[in-house]
This record gives C-alpha cells, structure tokens and sequence, in this order.
C-alpha cells in the first residue's frame, strides 16, 4: 500500500485526484491551507493537514508521520491576469512553495512526485499542435512559475533517488460529481454560466483570431480524465525511477464559439453572446499532441466536450 500526499488536495482538481487515487487502492493524505481549498471536499477517511505548503517544518512532519511514498503537488495560484498584477505573490506561493516542499521531500526522503504544471508554458505556439518538445515561452509570471516549477524538480532529482512526472494541463472542465464542481470562477465555462446566472451576455474575447470562426481554440480535458492521469503517473513513478513531461489533453482543439454552441444544447436555450475585445496574452490556439503520454503511460481521455460542459452545469445549480 502506497500513499500520496496531495498539496492543494482540497481544491478543484484535488477533490478529484483524491478520489481516483483511492479508488485505485492507494491512501491518500491532504495537505492545503484552505486559502481557496474547500474542506467540504476532502473526505473524511483522509487526513487533511491545513497548513501552507511554504511551511517546510510543518510539511516535513506530515511526510514522515503519514510514511508518505509520494506527492503530487497542486498548491499553487493559477489565475494568470492576477499574476500579472502580483508577480511577487506568484514567485512567493508558486516557486518558494516548491522550494520548501522539495527540500521536506529531501529531508524526509519520499522518492516519488507528480507536478501540476500547465499549458501555459508553451506561451504562443508558432503552430497548430504543441508536443512537450516545443519551446516554452510563457507569456505571464503564473506561466513562468510553472516552468521553474518543472526546472526544480529536473534538478532536485539530478542529485538524488527521486522519480518524477511533471503533467502540462491544458484547460480543464467539468466535474465527476455535482458537489465537486468548480468553484472558481476564472476560466471560459463557469463565466459563461455566471453571465446567464446574472442575465449578462457571455462574452467571446475576441471573434477576429486567424482562426475558422475567428474565435480562440483551446484542448479541453474532462477533470475526471485528467484526475486519472495522475494515477497513471504515480504508478510510473512507484514501479521506476523516471523523469518525464507530458501534455494532459485531448488532442482536439474547440473554439470559444463552439463550447458556447455546446452550452446552448446543454441548457436547452441559444446563448445570446456578445463579442468582446480580445483578452491579452490570448494565443489563437492552443492544442496539445497526447501520443507521449498514451504511448508511455497508456492514458488517454474518454469524455467529450458535451459531457464537460453538462457536468459542469449541473455543478454550478446544485
Ligand atoms: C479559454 C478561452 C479566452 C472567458 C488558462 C490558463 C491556463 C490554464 C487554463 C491553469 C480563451 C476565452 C474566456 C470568457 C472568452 N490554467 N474566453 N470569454 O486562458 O486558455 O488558459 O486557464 O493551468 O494555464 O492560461 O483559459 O478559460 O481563461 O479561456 O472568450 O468569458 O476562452 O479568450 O481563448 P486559458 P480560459
């Protein structure tokens, strides 16, 4: 019996990771500050440790007290406009948090993690599909810690016995179960149902990108496939020593126009949108090659954009 010690545990993402590690017969601890966690989410067979991942003590102490074998590390801030206006903040909780969580790992000497890291290192790709081999250019400081992110766990296990998979999520929607919906409010789904929730027209950023209907193309990932690419990372990481990057998405690229088409299908009534100017550090298109982490890990997604955008809504009224 292993288990995993989630950072951030108690977040969107987590609430779900939590649960596909249990059900694949690993134990699970919680360590999360709740400064956006919620601890409604954690269950209550799993210890949830509330404190902030910068505190290194504190973090050594639940490593060792819970014989953790590994951690997967998803504390961190990830709205990319309020990286721009605090980057201090973002170098304090992103790369300091990491730093203080790697070096607990040393000293309590667990020898396996799974790093969030994010799309938006790529920054703009000069082409159609972006493969873990492309160039990273990320365009904020949010994009910018995660590829320091990715950096640090390179080097932390050039000198030591530490097996690691760093996981770029594209843009994650959805939810396995109503009560673990997201409750933030920064990406293109929930803010297009809030608009309808306050009789606003959703917004398109933009409807002039050199793209088939002018609107932005992202690779959407249902969270529940993207929950159980975390499981298939940790059992690479506890049967070898590795160190691996790979894309979490689905390999098919949807406009903005598209996903608000998919909404009106969902709710059964058209989406008024209203076309906005273009957000800056918008990419027209960001979408992932997937063949790396099927052919390495024997993971792909199963769920559509459909099945996001309905899970999605049905969280956001319950
Ligand atoms: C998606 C598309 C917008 C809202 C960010 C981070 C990335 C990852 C996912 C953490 C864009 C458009 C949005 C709206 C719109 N997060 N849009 N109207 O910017 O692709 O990626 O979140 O890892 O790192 O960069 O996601 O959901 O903000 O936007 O037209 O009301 O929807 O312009 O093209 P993004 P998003």
């Amino acid at each position: 019996m292993t288990t995993w010690l989630l950072t951030g545990g108690a977040g969107y993402i987590g609430a779900h990771v939590i649960r596909s590690l249990q059900a694949s017969g690993r134990d699970v601890v919680v360590l999360d500050d709740l400064s956006t966690g919620l601890a409604r989410k954690v269950p209550s067979d799993v210890p949830l440790v509330q404190v902030n991942v910068g505190d290194k003590s504190a973090v050594t102490a639940a490593l060792r007290d819970h014989d953790v074998t590994g951690v997967v590390h998803l504390a961190a801030k990830k709205a990319v406009g309020e990286s721009v206006e605090r980057p201090e903040y973002y170098y304090r909780e992103n790369v300091d948090g990491m730093l203080s969580l790697l070096e607990a790992m040393a000293e309590a000497g667990t020898r396996s993690f799974v790093y969030s890291s994010s799309a938006a290192v790529y920054g703009t790709p000069g082409h159609e599909f972006v493969s873990e081999d492309a160039v990273l250019n990320p365009e904020s400081p949010y994009g910018q810690t995660k590829v320091i992110g990715e950096w640090m766990t390179r080097n932390a296990a050039v000198n030591r016995d530490l097996s690691w998979i760093s996981l770029r999520y594209f843009n994650v929607a959805g939810a396995a179960s109503p009560e673990l919906g997201d409750t933030s409010v920064f990406n293109l789904i929930p803010m297009v149902f809030r608009a309808l929730r306050e009789g606003q027209r959703p917004q398109v950023f933009g409807d002039d990108y050199p793209t088939p209907d002018g609107s932005c193309i992202r690779d959407y990932i249902h969270v529940a496939d993207l929950s159980e690419a975390h499981v298939a990372a940790a059992a690479a990481c506890e049967a070898q020593t590795l160190g691996q990057v790979y894309n979490v998405g689905r390999g098919e690229g949807v406009s903005v126009i598209e996903v608000m088409d998919v909404v009106s299908q969902v709710i059964g009534r058209d989406v008024d949108v209203e076309v906005a100017p273009r957000r800056a550090g918008d990419p027209a298109q960001l979408v992932a090659t997937v063949d790396k982490i099927q052919r390495d890990l024997g993971w792909s997604a199963t769920h559509d954009l459909r099945q996001m955008v309905s899970s999605a809504w049905e969280a956001w009224n319950a």
